[in-house]
């Protein structure tokens, strides 16, 4: 095998660069060129190609992003789409593709092998964290820090004026920025999607009161993850200010937390697994994705990845779950004493 096409596909995420810097770096190790391809799926199909060479990559690793560009492709679903990519790669001589992205671009990859004879490997790329096989994915541990650092600052806010703040987490439907995010944040509420059973407006709403009626001149913060509420943080802050009568403010975090630098661990993650992807393809391996479990890389079956289900770790959610009936608790055991 002589050339490597990689492309990032579906939501960007931070550590995206420096795992196309491992790639490229590796494999002209080996004497394999990486030819990259803008966009994703929708770049191959549309022959946008972009050559990388281990002197592109002197100052990429450190930058959010991708440098490759990506998209959402549904259309790569139809045969005609995987065909025409799969011409595309063999008119260049390309003997394999690495495809950094999440269970979207996974399904991609698997369905282009279905029609390419060259190799694909899956390298797991999104912040939701939500694929089966891996323990992380490139781009989560910093989407948690700057949500992290997004509710410290609505903390010190909301400390000032003693308010009630509802914060929007993504995650797509997976509750694994939530989850961290509430914890790491010191939140006084979770919603995620994964908590059975899940809480009731009249709920969330007695505990705030409580909150309130006993400590007035405290913050409250609850994060709830994307796409869980109907009508989504807005319509949850306006239901619960009409149950508790007191105002509650929503703060959607959006965006900010795909972008921005990786940090140490995502940059750390994606070079483990982009080198380890170049090895695995030059020891024959396909239609496989290049995960992390205990620290050790492992290569899973693409199609394991996006058809099972990924648990939050149950231990996290015990914790947060714990802690947060505490934080008012250990104030009213202080105040009574
Ligand atoms: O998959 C990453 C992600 O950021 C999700 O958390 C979010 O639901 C989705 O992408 C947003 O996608 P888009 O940027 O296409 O609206």
């Amino acid at each position: 095998m002589k050339k490597i096409a990689v492309i990032t596909s579906g939501g960007d995420a931070p550590g995206m660069n420096a795992c196309i810097r491992a790639i490229v770096l590796t494999a002209n190790q080996h004497d394999v060129e990486v030819i990259g391809f803008r966009h994703g799926f929708r770049g191959i199909v549309e022959d946008l190609n972009l050559p990388l060479h281990p002197n592109d990559m002197r100052l990429v690793s450190q930058r959010g992003g991708t440098i490759l560009l990506s998209s959402r492709y549904p259309e790569f679903k139809q045969v005609s789409a995987a065909k025409a990519a799969a011409a595309v790669l063999d008119q260049h001589n390309i003997g394999a593709l690495v495809v950094i992205g999440g269970d979207g671009s996974f399904r991609g990859a698997h369905h282009l092998d279905q029609y390419w004879d060259g190799q694909v490997i899956g390298i797991p790329g999104t912040i939701d964290n939500d694929l089966a096989g891996t323990d992380t994915t490139i781009g989560f541990t910093t989407a948690v820090d700057t949500a992290m650092e997004a509710i410290d600052r609505i903390r010190e806010t909301a400390e000032a004026m003693a308010r009630v703040f509802l914060i929007e987490v993504m995650g797509r439907h997976a509750g694994f920025i939530g989850l961290h995010a509430a914890i790491a944040g010191s939140a006084e509420g979770m919603l995620v999607p994964e908590l059975e059973p899940q809480p009731k407006l009249a709920d969330i709403a007695d505990r705030i009161k409580q909150a309130r009626a006993a400590f007035p001149d405290s913050s409250y913060l609850i994060v709830v993850s994307e796409n869980l509420w109907p009508g989504g943080v807005e319509n949850l802050a306006r239901e619960l200010t009409q149950a508790t009568g007191t105002t509650c403010h929503s703060a959607p975090l959006g965006h900010i937390q795909r972008g921005g630098r990786p940090n140490a661990e995502d940059r750390i993650l994606s070079m483990q697994l982009g080198q380890a992807a170049v090895h695995a393809l030059l020891d024959g391996l396909s239609g496989h994705m290049i995960g992390v479990e205990q620290g050790h890389v492992v290569q899973v079956p693409l199609r394991l990845t996006f058809e099972r289900d990924k648990p939050l770790d149950p231990r996290l959610v015990d914790l947060q779950l714990g802690l947060q009936q505490l934080n008012f608790a250990s104030k009213v055991v202080k105040e009574s004493a």
